[in-house]
Formats: C-alpha cells, structure tokens, sequence
C-alpha cells in the first residue's frame, strides 16, 4: 500500500507529481491512499518524501488533465483517487477515457467538474465587498462560503477584476489577499463565527491583527503548493520579491483598523430560470460554461436571454452592461430601464417577449474601479451566434427585432446602417426553408447618449413609435 499525504486541499502540483510517479510505477488505483495534511498554517514546511518518479514517457490526454485541474476542487474527500483511476487508465491504453460517457468513473467525475463550475460562477457572481478605511488607503473585504475548494483557482480572476482595489476574500477553508500586485493565500476564517454583513468589520479586526501578517510569509511552499498554471499567468507574480523586501516593514503598519460600506451595487437579482428541463434551460445552462471566444474570462458569467418560451417577438440588444453582467439578466441596468418605459407606453408587455443579446458576456475595459463597456467585435459576435441561432430556433418568433448594429449584424450577418434600413419589416429566414419578419430600430442605448434635450425627446417618440409598429406586426 502506498500513502500520499498532499500539502493541502487543492495540492494540484502535488497530486499531478504524486500521479505521474505512481502511474509510471504502474501502482494500481487500490493500492493508493490518498490523504491531506491535516495543518491549520497554510505554509508549514512540507514533511512528507515526494514520491520518486522512475524514468519513462508519460502522456495523458490533455482533455483529461483539464478536468482533474477543476475535480480536484472539489469537496469530494475521494476526488483524488477517482482521478488518479482515470489517469492510471489512461496512461495503460485508453486514451480515449473521456470519450465513454457511460463509464461510471468518468461521470462521477463530470459531475464533481459541473458542481465545481457552477460554484465558481457563483463566486464570481456573488462575492461582495465592504469598505474598509485604513491609514494607508481603502481595504475591501469580504465573506463567501463556498461549496468547494475554489478560492485558488478564482482569486486571479478578482485579481484581474479588481486590480486596482486592495482586498481580502475570507472563506472558512482559506482567504486571499491581494495587495493590488500580488495574490496571498492565508488560513481560513472560522465557520464557528459566520460574520454577516452587520459582523464583518469586527470579525475582520480581529482575523486581520491575528491572521494577516506579512511576516508569515513563506512564498516558497506558496509558490510549490499553488497550481503552475497561476503563478505562471500572474503578470503580478513578478511583484513578490518587492512583497518579500518589504514585509518585514509592513508588519507594524498593517494593525490599523477599518470601517465599511459597499462599493458596488448589492442587488442581485436571481434570473427566473427557464423551465427546469427546457431546451432554453438547457441551453443556458450549457452557455454558462461557454468558452468560444475570451469574452467569458473577465466577465462575472453569462447572461443568455430571458422571457417567454411561447413569445410572438424576440428582441435582440448588443451585450449584457456591468449591471447585466452581476445580476446575471439581460436589459436590468439604464438600457434596460429605458427599454421598459418604451415598451409599457408602446403596449408591449415585456412579459410576453424573449428578451436577449447577440453577444452573452459583457465586454469591458477596466480603467480605476469602473468597467467601461466595448463594443464586441465581429469575432466575438460570429462566436456567439451560436447561442443566438439557438434561442431563435427554439422561440421561433414571429417576429425578430434587432436593436442596433450589432443585433442587426449578429442576425444578418452583414454591416448594416440603422437610420437607412430602420422600420422596414424584412423577411428572414426560419431555418425550416420559411420566413419569419425582421424589424430594426435603434438600440436604447443610443437613445441615452443623445445630449440635446429635445432631439432626446424626438428620438424616444420614434423608438416607442418603432415599438407600436412591432406589436401591431406582431398581432
Ligand atoms: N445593452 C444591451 O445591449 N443589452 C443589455 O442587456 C443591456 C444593455
């Protein structure tokens, strides 16, 4: 019987070294013990002898070690030894292991990935930070309870996201701390004492003169026990020599103490899901983990169309905007708000529509603590026709109105000038070798950067006027 005692919960490093020397052994899956050092610091020196790899080839198909990367996030105490059966099979012939979707083996562990993402994608979509004021500037903290081992694998995403925020995610199996130039993993916060949004200052005060101390800092186990690929993507990672420098000064300074409020907008509000079970449902669920273009990566998650599966009108907008893209719907943020107003006066109950848009990531630019929007181009648009296509052979409306050029684009696939070909009804095809009809008007967006009041005002009675004509269309 062999034992390998891994460093801590998300040891990827040492799981994949431990694997590799076990599998060119030819160990069988039965004979392995799989553990996790059971430490409360994070960066207590390694005890345990690496398993020694003997010589040889080692491959795995490259399919397979993505999905161990996100499995081994998984709170799954068996995860370990699930994937090293995998890889051990692979690695003796069956190079095709994923492809046997009925293998018990393999859907036991398409299961742990799928619960593993949809916690990432709520973390994304739901950590929320406070304020805190310190002598040196503003910290931002916050409490999440993840279901999995995620925090790793997510805090470079809120590194990216946030770059330019100092702040600390606590979560009762560990925390990150960023400094705005590099990552930090300590100890967990206690789950005894859950701090609410009324409780978190105090329990932070007490976690931050307790746990946070730079002067802790082993960044070498850090670096061992982090999977490769983050510090190997962290442009940040660079910055740990001067973090390393510096510590010992910053040991004094950092007891201050803080206050909060909440610097982004804190209501979320949950999409009313399609039909459990629908084709819509489905689809969405699927986009959540869409990854056909780069637009998915900085953004909090997908936000596919909403709206009734029996709608006579689809109307199509750009792309989610930062408040689309926390609360996870489409047309929420001014856009939206604007939209509804149109609709209420034109009669157009937006409860009877499909509402959606031709790209499903929100694409921006970060510049301070604002996520400026950018317009998708057409790789991103052609990338995400896909969902679109499909939402419109599922509705199948009778009418598609595209707000925009892009919406326009999206479903023409052509360049189109909005003031020349607004308001006409075209055909379009319905895939089945029928047609349906095609409206284009502006989108609302365009309705709010009109800067003189009265051509505002003008432009609003012709985008409700628009709207009258697509109910009328549409009866
Ligand atoms: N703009 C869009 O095109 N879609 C939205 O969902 C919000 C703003």
């Amino acid at each position: 019987m062999k034992s390998v005692v891994l460093a801590h919960e998300v040891d990827w490093a040492g799981w994949r070294a431990a694997a590799r020397a076990l599998a060119l052994s030819d160990a069988a899956p039965d004979d392995v013990v799989w553990s996790v050092r059971n430490v409360s610091d994070l960066f207590a020196e390694p005890e345990d002898e690496a398993i020694a790899a003997p010589p040889g080839g080692f491959t795995v198909p490259r399919a397979l070690v993505t999905l161990a990367e996100t499995v081994i996030q998984a709170r799954d105490p068996e995860r370990f030894a699930l994937l090293y059966r995998l890889i051990w099979r692979a690695h003796r012939g069956e190079k095709h292991i994923l492809e046997m979707t009925t293998d018990p083996e393999v859907q036991r562990a398409q299961r742990l990935a799928q619960a593993v993402r949809r916690d990432t994608h709520k973390m994304r979509a739901f950590v929320r930070f406070r304020e805190v004021t310190e002598p040196e500037g503003t910290r931002y903290v916050s409490w999440f309870e993840p279901e999995h081992y995620i925090v790793e694998a997510n805090a470079p995403f809120f590194a990216r996201r946030f770059a330019t925020m100092i702040w600390s995610i606590l979560t009762p199996y560990r925390s990150a701390h960023w400094d705005g130039e590099a990552l930090r993993f300590d100890v967990g916060a206690s789950p005894s004492e859950v701090p609410d949004d009324d409780r978190l200052e105090a329990y932070w005060r007490a976690y931050y003169s307790s746990i946070f101390n730079p002067a802790r800092l082993k960044v070498g186990a850090m670096r061992a026990e982090m999977p490769q690929k983050y510090w190997r993507n962290l442009p940040e990672a660079a910055a740990i020599p001067e973090l390393i420098r510096t510590a010992s000064g910053r040991v004094d300074s950092m007891v201050e103490q803080p206050v909060f409020s909440d610097p982004r907008p804190s209501r979320i509000v949950a999409p009313p899901a399609a039909e459990h079970g629908s084709p819509l449902h489905e689809a969405a669920r699927e986009a959540a983990d869409c990854r056909r273009c780069p637009l998915w990566e900085p953004a909090t998650q997908v936000v596919f169309g909403e709206g009734s599966p029996n709608a006579r009108v689809m109307m199509i907008g750009e792309q989610p905007g930062d408040q689309e893209d926390l609360a996870g719907r489409p047309f929420v943020g001014p856009a939206g708000q604007l939209l509804d107003r149109a609709m209420q006066e034109a009669g157009l109950d937006r409860q009877t529509v499909y509402v959606t848009n031709a790209v499903k990531h929100f694409k921006f630019v970060p510049r301070g603590k604002r996520r400026i929007h950018e317009k998708p181009g057409t790789g991103e648009i052609n990338a995400c026709r896909f969902w679109l296509d499909l939402e419109r052979a599922t509705i199948k409306p009778a009418l598609t109105v595209m707000m925009g050029a892009t919406a326009a684009r999206a479903v023409l696939g052509r360049a189109v000038a909005i003031t020349r070909e607004r308001g006409q009804p075209m055909p379009l095809p319905d895939g089945k070798g029928g047609n349906t009809t095609g409206f284009i008007t502006v989108h609302p967006s365009y309705l709010l950067r009109v800067p003189d009041e009265d051509a505002k005002a003008r432009e609003y009675a012709a985008f409700v006027a628009d709207l009258r004509r697509i109910v009328e269309l549409a009866a």
